[in-house]
């Protein structure tokens, strides 16, 4: 009842604000960009519907009328900048970080203060961790890996004779989520189901917190989060999960030393070897934890599903992935280096990412000094700026006959170059940014390629898929400018045949 009274008071009291603010005309305007949407009181609330509704029809739009240029589009509180081709993307990555800011413009899009904790803000040491460490160990952790993808899909999707469909989206995200905390907590715990339930509600939680906390002005927000957000209880619910692992391992490092025999070698250990201050507390360790959750796990499932669904629609395709993986691992076993070696399953991937990625932009940057494009596009102080990624992922200027899926397209071009690597998945460039490009360029990209590969390889020598329906991936579904695989669409699955 208090509860709701202050939601309703709140409410009432931001409409006020936006009113305010909307018949008001807004200083941050940036009278000298272009409009994609109204720009006039009220009637620019059409402009934020369609980003909200409508963001990849009105990204190509805008694509399509400025591309090499920028152009705005309106969001609750402010306009938004995009920018358009690889010369622009290019200049993203070259201006300093105290120029156009990644840290600070996720500190907003996410409230990190009031999801993730300022502490990700200010001590992002889990960075270096999943840069370095993680990638590091991929060689000597692919057993696990491995090991952690069949167990999962021989439990969830047995293979049997006769088709059985499965949903895609449910059951790819515990695949992904056993097999990358197999790596992050190890076993037994990356199995428990109420650890797997609070890392994918967890991601949801946060996302869907800041996007209500975002919705107040600024001053109300640290109160909108008590009402909206549930971090407090999740760490909670992760303390039950963690907490004694790491008192165990605190007291083996004790009397045995910091390097004791079978010490787990998983993320948590790095963690805790490099957390220093108040991140070495439980609750601490257990929010980064999930942090590192939230941005390996929901991403990488989402990938996979999408790519999963256009295997479905052409399963014409499995086949020569199938050769592929069989005469690879014939030779080097199931080991990181054998994925290296995959250059269909590689390329498969990589297609996905291009033709749907996550969305229809990248690179979102905060500015916190002035800055000008090269083109004499001008950004003030206190502006967003993103990337429009979709429609230049499509552009034939850069990718021929763009609008077709075209699974080997990168294993072509790699056997054309003649060189093995500005092609494969993780190498991001100018006209491919689905991991973003430069400097912030996705750190989880080596580690979660080499997973995506070793699930298609899996799926690919184990099973045949497709959809009831052939040759059709069914619509997926669109969040603003997230661009997630269909929600309910099933994939039929059977033991293969040949
Ligand atoms: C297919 C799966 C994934 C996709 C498509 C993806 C995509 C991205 C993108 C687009 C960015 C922002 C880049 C930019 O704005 O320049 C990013 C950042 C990040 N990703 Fe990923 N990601 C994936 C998997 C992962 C995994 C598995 C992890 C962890 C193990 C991870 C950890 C991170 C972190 C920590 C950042 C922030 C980097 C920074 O602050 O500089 N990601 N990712
Ligand atoms: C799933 O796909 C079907 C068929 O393409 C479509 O009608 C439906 O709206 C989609 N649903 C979601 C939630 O993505």
């Amino acid at each position: 009842m208090k509860g709701d009274l202050l939601t309703y008071g709140l409410l009432a009291l931001t409409t006020i604000v936006l009113l305010v603010k909307w018949l008001k005309p807004s200083p941050s305007s940036l009278p000298h960009i272009p409009a994609l949407t109204p720009t006039a009181p009220i009637l620019s609330l059409y402009g934020t519907y369609r980003f909200l509704v409508d963001n990849k029809g009105l990204m190509q739009e805008g694509y399509a009328k400025y591309k090499g240029k920028a152009f705005k589009v309106a969001e609750i509180f402010r306009w938004h900048v995009m920018v358009t081709g690889p010369k622009m993307v290019e200049e993203i990555r070259k201006a300093p970080d105290d120029v156009l800011s990644f840290d600070d413009a996720t500190r907003q899009t996410l409230q990190v203060d009031y999801t993730l904790g300022s502490n990700v803000y200010y001590n992002p040491y889990h960075i270096p961790i999943v840069r370095t460490t993680l990638t590091r160990n991929l060689p000597i952790l692919f057993p696990e890996v491995r090991d952690e993808i069949k167990e999962a899909f021989n439990e969830i999707i047995p293979p049997t004779n006769d088709w059985v469909a499965y949903p895609a989206v449910d059951n790819m995200m515990k695949i992904v989520c056993r097999t990358s905390n197999r790596i992050f907590v190890g076993l037994p715990k990356c199995r428990d189901p109420d650890w797997m339930k609070l890392n994918v509600q967890f991601t949801i939680d946060v996302v869907v917190g800041a996007f209500k906390i975002g919705m107040f002005p600024p001053f109300l927000r640290p109160l909108a989060a008590r009402l909206f957000t549930n971090v407090p209880n999740s760490i909670d619910r992760g303390l039950k999960h963690l907490g004694p692992m790491i008192r165990h391992r605190r007291k083996m490092m004790e009397e045995y030393g910091k390097d004791y025999d079978n010490k787990p070698n998983d993320f948590l250990s790095w963690l805790m070897d490099d957390a220093e201050g108040e991140e070495q507390t439980e609750r601490a360790l257990v929010l980064r934890i999930l942090t590192v959750n939230f941005a390996a796990i929901h991403t990488s499932s989402q990938s996979f599903t999408h790519a999963l669904y256009r295997l479905a629609a052409n399963p014409e395709w499995i086949l020569p992935m199938r050769e592929e993986v069989e005469r690879v691992v014939k030779a080097d076993g199931w080991t990181k280096l054998a994925m290296q070696k995959m250059r269909k399953v590689d390329s498969f991937m990589k297609e996905s990412q291009r033709y749907y990625g996550l969305g229809a932009l990248s690179m979102t940057r905060l500015a916190l000094k002035d800055f000008t494009f090269s083109d004499g596009t001008f950004i003030p102080e206190g502006t967003f700026v993103s990337a429009v990624a979709m429609p230049m992922h499509h552009d034939d200027d850069y990718y021929s006959d763009g609008e077709v899926f075209n699974p080997w397209r990168f294993s072509e071009m790699r056997d054309e170059d003649g060189e093995g690597l500005r092609h494969q998945m993780v190498s991001t460039g100018s006209e491919y940014i689905p991991f973003g490009h430069g400097k912030h360029a996705c750190p989880g990209r080596f580690f979660a390629a080499n997973e995506l590969k070793a699930m298609l390889a899996h799926v690919v020598v184990t099973y045949d898929v497709k959809f009831e329906k052939e040759g059709v991936v069914p619509d997926p579904f669109w969040a603003a400018s997230a661009n997630a695989p269909n929600l309910s669409a099933k994939v039929l699955f059977r033991k293969r045949q040949d």
